[in-house]
This record gives C-alpha cells, sequence and structure tokens, in this order.
C-alpha cells in the first residue's frame, strides 16, 4: 500500500541482527539514529545475567535505544525466566530467545540451535520466558539442526501457540554454520506454518538482497548482520529504499563522525584498556567500509593496533576522509526509489 506522497505505508522492518561480541549499545544506538526499525542486543547468558555478572549486564544495556530488545541464551527455565525478568526490569521492550547459535561452545551446553533438536524442550524455554515478562517476546531459529530435520515450521507453530510475538529466521541450518548461501526459499515455509511475522536473515547486503529475500521468503521484513559491521548506516539505507524513500548515503564526513563517536562510546562503555580492544574490530571493519587504499597497509594496522585513542581517532578520520579533508564519494550516489 503507497501513501499519497508515494512512501509505503507498511514498510517491510528492518533489523541489525545480534551480533556476539559487535552489536555493542553503541553500535546499536547508532544504526537505530541512522534508521534501522529495530536492533538486538549480543546474546547474554541468562544464567550469568541472573547471577548478577557485570560484564553480562553491559551487554544487556540499552539506554538511549527504542525498542531495546535483549536477546537471551541458555537451556535451563529458572534462569531464563529470572534473567528476562532482570532484563525487563532493567528496561527492556522486548525479550529475544537465541535458538541458532551454532557455536560449540553454546550448543554444547544445549542452548543456541541445540534447542532445535528437542523442541519439546525448546518450547518449555519459550514457556518459561513467556510466563515471566509481559512484554513481547521472540525466538530467532534456524531452518533446522541439519538439512534432514528442517523443523523451523514446526518451532514457530510452537511459539505462536505459547503467546509468543514474532520469529526470526537465519536461512541456514545449524550445520551448515555460515558455508554456503542463506536459502531465503525455505524460510517460506515457516511464514507459512504461522501468523507470527517472520523476519527473515542471512546474507542480505544490499536493498536489492533485502528486496530479493523478502520475494523468495514472504517475511515481513529482513535483518542484517555481518554487512552492517562497519556500516552501521547500512540497516536504516536498506529500511528507507523498501520504504520507498529515496536515499542518499551518508556523507564521507557523516560515516567518519559515526565510527568515531562509536570508538569513544567503547571507551566510555568498558574503560580505555578494555575499549581499545573492543575496539579492534570495529576498526577493522570501518577502514575496510572507507574503501581499499583509504589508508596504507602500514596506517591501517596501526589503526587496529594502537592502544592510544587520538592517534586512532586520527587515522580513523583520515580513512574516510583524505588528508586535504575532501571527501573521496563528494558526488553521491543514491539508492532507492526515487520519492
Ligand atoms: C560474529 C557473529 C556473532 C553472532 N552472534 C549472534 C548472537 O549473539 N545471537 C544470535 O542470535 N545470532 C548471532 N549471530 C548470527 C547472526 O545474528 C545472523 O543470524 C547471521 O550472521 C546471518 O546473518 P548475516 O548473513 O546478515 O550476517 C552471530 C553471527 C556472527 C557472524
Amino acid at each position: 500500500m503507497r501513501s499519497e506522497d508515494g512512501r509505503r505505508a507498511d514498510a517491510p522492518p528492518v533489523l541489525l541482527a545480534p551480533l556476539s561480541g559487535v552489536t555493542d549499545l553503541h553500535m546499536r544506538r547508532i544504526a537505530q539514529r541512522l534508521g534501522a526499525s529495530a536492533v538486538v542486543s549480543e546474546m547474554v547468558a541468562a544464567a550469568e545475567l541472573a547471577r548478577g555478572d557485570a560484564e553480562s549486564q553491559v551487554r544487556a544495556e540499552g539506554e538511549g535505544v527504542e525498542p531495546h530488545v535483549v536477546q537471551l541464551a541458555g537451556c535451563a527455565e529458572t534462569p531464563m525466566a529470572e534473567a528476562a525478568r532482570i532484563a525487563v526490569d532493567n528496561g527492556a521492550d522486548a525479550i529475544d530467545i537465541n535458538m541458532g547459535c551454532p557455536a560449540k561452545t553454546v550448543t554444547g551446553g544445549e542452548a543456541g540451535s541445540a534447542l532445535m533438536r528437542d523442541l519439546d524442550h525448546a518450547a518449555r524455554l519459550l514457556g518459561a520466558v513467556r510466563m515471566a515478562v509481559a512484554v513481547p517476546v521472540t525466538v530467532k531459529m534456524r531452518l533446522g539442526w541439519d538439512h534432514a530435520s528442517l523443523n523451523a515450521p514446526e518451532l514457530a507453530r510452537r511459539a505462536e501457540d505459547l503467546g509468543l510475538n514474532g520469529v526470526t529466521v537465519h536461512g541456514r541450518t545449524r550445520q551448515q554454520f555460515y558455508k554456503g548461501r542463506a536459502d531465503w526459499s525455505a524460510i517460506r515455509a515457516v511464514v507459512a506454518a504461522t501468523r507470527l511475522p517472520v523476519i527473515a536473515n542471512g546474507d542480505v547486503t544490499s536493498l536489492d538482497d533485502a528486496r530479493a529475500c523478502l520475494a523468495a521468503s514472504g517475511a515481513a521484513g529482513v535483518m542484517v548482520g555481518r554487512a552492517a559491521v562497519g556500516r552501521p548506516w547500512l540497516v536504516g539505507e536498506i529500511a528507507a529504499g523498501l520504504a520507498g524513500r529515496s536515499v542518499t548515503p551518508l556523507s564521507a564526513e557523516a560515516r567518519a563522525a559515526a565510527a568515531a563517536e562509536h570508538y569513544e562510546g567503547l571507551i566510555a562503555l568498558y574503560g580505555q584498556a578494555m575499549g581499545v580492544r573492543h575496539a579492534r574490530k570495529h576498526l577493522a571493519a570501518y577502514a575496510d567500509a572507507a574503501g581499499s587504499g583509504a589508508l596504507s597497509p602500514a596506517d591501517r594496522r596501526r589503526l587496529v593496533t594502537t592502544s592510544d585513542p587520538t592517534e586512532a581517532l586520527a587515522l580513523l578520520r583520515r580513512a574516510f576522509l583524505d588528508p586535504a579533508g575532501l571527501e573521496p564519494d563528494a558526488a553521491g550516489t543514491t539508492i532507492g526509489e526515487a520519492a
């Protein structure tokens, strides 16, 4: 449906995916301010949050993010319910439950995607969290454990019966980890199985991908993960494009400012020593997003290894803006439809 100004009134939401060790508070804040429909915290181990672990509290932090969605990972009902209550008491507007993580450290504890091997157990966890909090509860899953057990439709049906509010499906099985291509069309079986809104995820890196993913899956919206690392503005650009708005990509100056805000935010959040370490992967990704050749290999190395924030900020700025302060892409290009 289009409104009088030609924009879609029912534009599909575009979310920033939870990425452990990556989607910290500041990345989420920036992505949201630049137009992401919603952002999800990195996974928080429920048992650790329930016992008051300080690092888990930082991961679940959401000041200035709205809606503030906290993702919980775990395999036992009591800590999952307790962690959900704590997150909501601390301001979470919604809880997402991780049933997609393939990492052995998580599945070995029977959490994450391991829960797709035992849907009765998965359903007990969903029910426990549903009963514990009054805010919306969603679940993020894969297509199944392997191709012999593509049970995401069944898990989505159970989520609906238990009163959950939505599901996200990464179009790979657990056994695929991140190999091959996400199968967007396989998500269609989940859409057919439930009346809950389904968000499709996996390998969406552009507006064209988002359109193709929605067309193949029939999903209500898309979630973007790895492609947004170093480019937190991408999520909002895709959202605007799907809404039919013309989008002028952020100027190099604005991208440099966002990257600097992220870096400074991490140092404020974690303190200088730990903040600098947390920032390394982001700095590398921002340098890559700025374009090849923006920094010499030696300067790029220096950017990601220096523990001197002043030096890092100067190099970060140079990565986006040439030394004369000219914007490499001053001409700008537009994505999305003309308004
Ligand atoms: C480094 C990394 C960390 C991730 N952490 C989480 C997590 O905490 N919770 C979760 O549900 N999925 C996690 N995922 C999976 C992503 O949310 C997403 O489903 C996956 O990367 C596919 O989407 P993409 O192709 O857009 O990245 C992680 C993926 C990566 C690469």
